[in-house]
């Protein structure tokens, strides 16, 4: 490792199903991300089951922040700080991350701060290279959020629209669950619905036309209408159907937020930015509005330390950092 003491900060997460630990330098550098995934824990219960997740988060969260630390090449001495997801989350989950970090950085006299699991997403497109450009616009779409917000800086950001109920992510899962295709299901329905033909049947793009913000679960309901299959449909033109309303809402809203306003890039992040077809759909858009499009590379997409470590960087510049104490309900423009 060629940074030096003090130039490196360890990120901790533990928000949902996912532990994870690494290590970033200033420059948004990465030097080690581990992601323990606990997927198998919970494909049984179709859901993250958080009792369970809290338990698994436990057992490797140690192990964790040791091999981050170990690829990294660096031990406790080199680091600036531990930036510790305190939420947006599950309660149990954060708390194991929170008393992770709090042990270590008390025993290695390393201070802790307690970062916004939001904030890293939206950070996690500057990873490894500087890639977002000021004003941007933010399209933020994991499993437990959607939302699009207007970024003067990475420091200065404005919520223009949220989802009323589901994530897009959480109607991909639900819609998954419907089809039988386990959890999470957000990568096997695009996959199915790349096969399919959309065009059979019109599901409703709901609020399509009203505001900025979002609302997912009338798209669960009305794709429920169609199961049990009876015949009638195949599930790859369902998928497909699901996939293109979803896009649509998606891609509607942006195209509305860029034309009010005015954007240099179009920072799309979380889970659900692992979407090839929202990845096609978003190059065209910015094609179309002469706009950059700034993805993360598939693995900053989904929750890892590493965008977390790099928020950590941000928080260094405030004159009080955030305390890590657990906040379960975090915005994305709160620090
Ligand atoms: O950001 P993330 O890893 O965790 C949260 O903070 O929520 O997002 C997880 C979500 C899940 O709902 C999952 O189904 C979805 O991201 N997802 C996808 C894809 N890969 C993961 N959704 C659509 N297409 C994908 N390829
Ligand atoms: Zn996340």
């Amino acid at each position: 490792m060629t940074s030096s003491k003090d130039q490196v900060i360890l990120g901790i997460e533990s928000s949902c199903d996912d532990t994870a630990a690494a290590v970033v330098d200033e420059a948004g550098r990465v030097l080690s991300s581990v992601v323990v995934s606990q997927v198998e824990i919970h494909a049984a219960h179709g859901g993250v089951f958080p009792e369970m997740a809290s338990r698994a988060h436990v057992t490797a969260m140690v192990p964790c922040i040791t091999k981050a630390l170990a690829d990294a090449g660096v031990t406790q001495r080199d680091l600036r700080a531990i930036g510790v997801t305190r939420g947006p989350g599950l309660i149990g989950p954060l708390l194991v991350g929170l008393n992770a970090a709090a042990g270590v950085g008390l025993g290695w006299g390393v201070p802790v701060i307690g970062v916004n699991h939001l904030r890293g997403h939206l950070r996690s497109a500057d990873l490894d290279e500087q890639r977002v450009r000021f004003p941007a616009l933010l399209l933020l779409v994991s499993g437990g959020h959607t939302l699009l917000a207007h970024m003067a800086t990475a420091h200065d950001v404005r919520i223009l629209g949220s989802t009323r109920d589901d994530s897009v992510g959480e109607a991909y899962d639900k819609v998954g669950r419907l089809m039988g295709l386990g959890y999470p299901a957000g990568a096997k329905v695009d996959r199915l619905a790349a096969t399919g033909d959309g065009s059979h049947l019109r599901l409703p793009r709901p609020m399509i036309a009203d505001g900025l913000d979002f609302s997912f679960s009338g798209l669960k309901s009305a794709m429920s209408k169609y199961f049990p299959l009876d015949g009638a449909y195949r599930l790859e033109d369902l998928a497909a159907s699901f996939v293109d309303a979803c896009m649509d809402v998606l891609i509607e809203k942006s195209r509305r937020a860029l034309a009010a306003h005015p954007s240099r890039s179009l920072v799309v992040v979380g889970g659900v930015a692992a979407s090839p077809q929202l990845r096609s759909a978003a190059q065209t858009l910015c094609a179309e509005m002469g706009v950059e499009l700034c993805l993360p590379p598939l693995r900053w997409s989904t929750d890892n330390a590493a965008m977390i470590a790099l928020a950590a960087w941000d928080y260094l510049s405030l004159e009080t950092a955030p305390r890590p104490i657990a906040q379960p309900n975090l915005r994305v423009d709160q620090w």
